[in-house]
């Protein structure tokens, strides 16, 4: 089960936070109860030792533990019952001012005194109903100190509210004695009209408190609010806009706690609106997903990959880690190309800033006389490993493109939905990647690519879009395509594992001579590894996301056929070396017999720059992958169970053709014990196979009888219990059972 999977488990242990609340009764206490039997001595020691305690523990900065406890008793579950203690009423007016106070004697800041939070614990009582107490719950937490702060997250808060996904939380952590009632009314908001929940988590005396004091609150109050709140994510402003002990605190708690802090850059909260559609389980791993850029340079191309890497520079980088740049550079490197990489510097910075690494690694490649289109492939394929597939990602990109500023917001806002969501499908685990552009022609370079129609939406989802967008025009909807692209693509790491692991195989069946060479399917105007994909893709059933709009402009004036296809025309040569007979002969895929024709593409505009949820169809919400329209390989519009069939049926012909089986082994259905590994499309010799029974007969007797069987190897066991789950898991979808707590509740707003 792939780990993204994340549901929630329903037996979360509920009392675990009552145990962090009981009161601290030492067994110092019972010792010193006895003073007669101490030694005079001894009692002076001890004393001299809790009056050292004592100075430690008002000096320790980071002790913020011992403090939470002894600030536990103050905002008391022990008036769980909801009845407000007896004396608990808050002081008004200043606290006294120290005569000690020596340093800044006219600042208003100067009380040191105990921290008590008078006005956190009615609201956090009242948020049960959000499943607070369990570890994985709906909450996300916008956290502000500052009254600046409050104004430029409040908006972004409530539209979260809005889209009903998660439980929305506002923390009032700062310094200032305004009510919550006068901050929303200052920022012209209404409770009625806002479903956020509001919490005042500032401590009595807030405004007077020193530094240092302000700071321990923060912790001690964001302490209580994780304990009845376990909030997935915390919002924050701009680091640099918020109060410096706000910020300290904040990080060094969201560290603690173990959850994503994430700072929404100062000036762009419009840009990212997008994050308010996220569900808990996304936003919680904001973090997670990294992606590598990997440029693919063909010679003669440097005026293309000048303007790819001008618009990749360009492009809106605040709030993100700027990825890193691979440039695979071809043979001859021309002058400028070479005088342009030597300036670069990647990432982008400012005169001042010197410690940014260059992050830009150039490979290379020396020349061959001949480049098999297997060689080209393994090249291409090896020029990227993920160290967590999980959450390593490649951005391929071709000198042809030129991107949209804002096509890393658009890639993390797609990645964290459809990867990262507590809300998970077949469909998900089956995304290979997400294109930033819109083919032009089919696979194979001819026709004219037609991207479907909402009213081509899948399970009746049409009618819930089709009302409040454009209705039925094409190229209004996103859609899965089970075509893959090389122009502008992320491929995620683990289905780039996946296609490590499928070529290995392949080629050690095509040198064993048992694979079949078959047509190539994809034009050869592609680079020669997209039919290796093709092929995985069939056979797992894969698809890939194309937007409604694109994100990146392709250009065609310096577009060439890859190296590895290129051949003579009319007796010239062409760019690179001309195939001879004898190397066609060498090829894993029969070639077409006249060369490869480019297709002119479609040099479609970017939309304006303009933030994303305005950019993007449906206000912005990504619909759910089964709901999208699908289209196989050859462009055919088809629903689910066409789609599972052709699944099926390509699998048996590709173990057949390429993978070496004969009869019941190519036909019958296979465990896929790991999905990063494709060893159920081969067959080798002294390797067992391993047959998926669990669509064929009673599940819970065929798998006793494969472990009766086979005595049990590992595998094999884990592997029925796989393909049990995952059909039990796919019966249960189709019937709306099982659905996690984390569905999109927002989709009601399509209703
Ligand atoms: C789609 O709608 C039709 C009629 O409204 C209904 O009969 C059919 O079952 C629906 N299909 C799905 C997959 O929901
Ligand atoms: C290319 O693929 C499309 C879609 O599958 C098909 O309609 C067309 O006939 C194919 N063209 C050639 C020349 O094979
Ligand atoms: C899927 O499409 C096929 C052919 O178009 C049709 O026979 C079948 O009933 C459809 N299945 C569903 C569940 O809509």
């Amino acid at each position: 089960m792939p780990t993204h999977v994340r549901l929630y488990s329903k037996d979360e242990e509920l009392g675990k936070r009552d145990d962090d609340f009981k009161p601290r009764r030492g067994p110092k206490a019972t010792n010193l109860a006895k003073p007669w039997r101490w030694r005079k001595r001894r009692v002076l020691s001890v004393i001299a030792l809790l009056v050292m305690g004592y100075v430690f523990f008002r000096n320790i900065p980071e002790g913020l533990g011992l403090v939470e406890r002894r600030m536990a008793s103050s905002i008391g579950p022990s008036d769980s019952a909801g009845k407000p203690a007896g004396n608990r009423v808050e002081p008004t007016g200043a606290p006294a001012r120290p005569r000690t106070v020596a340093d800044d004697g006219g600042s208003s800041h100067y009380y040191d005194g105990p921290i008590k939070f008078y006005r956190l614990a009615s609201t956090l009582h009242a948020i049960t109903h959000t499943f607070g107490l369990r570890l994985q719950n709906r909450n996300v937490l916008f956290a502000v100190s500052s009254l600046q702060s409050a104004a430029n997250l409040m908006p972004m808060a409530c539209e979260m509210a809005k889209w009903d996904r998660n439980y929305v939380h506002m923390a009032f952590l700062g310094r200032d004695s305004l009510s919550v009632d006068d901050i929303l009314g200052v920022n012209g908001v209404s409770r009625s009209d806002c479903a956020a929940n509001f919490h005042d988590a500032r401590s009595d005396y807030s405004k007077y408190s020193i530094e240092r004091r302000a700071e321990v609150s923060v912790s001690g109050a964001m302490k209580h609010i994780n304990d009845f709140m376990h909030p997935q994510a915390i919002i924050m402003d701009d680091s640099t806009l918020e109060d410096a002990f706000f910020v300290r605190a904040m990080r060094y708690k969201a560290g603690e706690i173990g959850h994503a802090l994430i700072e929404i850059p100062a000036g762009r909260y419009e840009d990212f609106l997008w994050m308010t559609r996220l569900d808990a389980g996304s936003l919680s791993n904001w973090f997670k997903p990294t992606i590598e850029i990997l440029i693919h340079a063909p010679p003669h191309s440097s005026g293309g990959l000048i303007r790819l890497v001008r618009s990749l520079e360009d492009a809106e980088y605040a709030g993100f880690a700027v990825p890193k740049m691979t440039v695979e550079l071809p043979p001859d490197i021309d002058h400028f190309a070479k005088t342009f990489l030597e300036r670069l510097q990647w990432p982008r910075r400012t005169q001042h800033d010197t410690r940014t690494l260059n992050t830009l690694a150039l490979r290379h490649r020396i020349p061959s006389a001949h480049l098999s289109s297997e060689q080209a492939s393994i090249r291409f394929v090896e020029s990227f490993y993920p160290s967590v597939s999980e959450d390593n990602h490649v951005l391929v990109l071709s000198a042809q493109a030129e991107i949209s500023p804002l096509y890393l917001h658009y890639l993390h806002y797609v990645t964290l939905e459809y990867k990262y969501s507590s809300y998970t499908s077949t469909e998900s685990d089956r995304l290979l990647g997400v294109s930033l552009d819109i083919p032009t022609a089919f696979l194979n370079g001819s026709g004219r690519f037609a991207p479907p129609s909402i009213g081509e939406m899948r399970d009746n989802a049409s009618q819930s879009y089709s009302d409040e967008e454009k209705g039925d025009q094409p190229g209004s909807t996103p859609f899965l395509y089970q075509g893959p692209s090389a122009t502008a693509t992320l491929f995620f790491g683990d289905k780039w594992n996946t296609l490590h692991s499928f070529l290995t195989n392949h080629l050690a069946s095509s040198h064993r001579g048992t694979a079949e060479r078959t047509k190539k399917f994809v034009s050869e105007a592609e680079p020669a590894w997209l039919e290796y994909l093709l092929e995985l893709m069939r056979a797992r059933g894969w698809s890939m996301l194309y937007p409604a709009t694109p994100l990146v402009t392709i250009h065609n004036e310096l577009s060439q056929i890859p190296e590895e296809y290129s051949r003579e025309i009319d007796g010239a040569p062409e760019m690179g070396t001309p195939k001879d007979p004898e190397h066609l002969a060498e090829e894993a895929f029969l070639l077409a017999d006249e060369s490869p024709v480019i297709v002119e593409h479609v040099e479609r505009e970017t939309p304006e720059a303009q933030p994303l949820q305005d950019m993007l169809p449906f206000r912005g919400d990504l619909p759910e992958l089964p709901h999208l329209p699908f289209l196989t390989y050859a462009g055919d519009v088809v629903n689910t169970t066409i789609q599972e069939d052709l699944v099926q049926s390509y699998a048996s012909e590709f173990r057949r053709s390429i993978g070496g089986c004969q009869g019941v082994d190519a036909t019958r259905k296979r465990i896929i014990s790991d999905p990063t590994r494709t060893d159920d499309l081969f067959c080798f010799p002294g390797v067992d196979v391993e047959f998926d029974m669990s669509t064929e007969e009673d599940e819970v007797q065929v798998a006793h009888e494969v472990i009766a069987a086979t005595a049990g190897p590992e595998s094999t066991v884990e592997g029925v219990r796989h393909g049990t789950s995952k059909a039990v898991v796919d019966s249960a979808l189709k019937n709306g059972e099982g659905a996690p707590v984390g569905v999109k509740a927002g989709q009601a707003e399509h209703g």
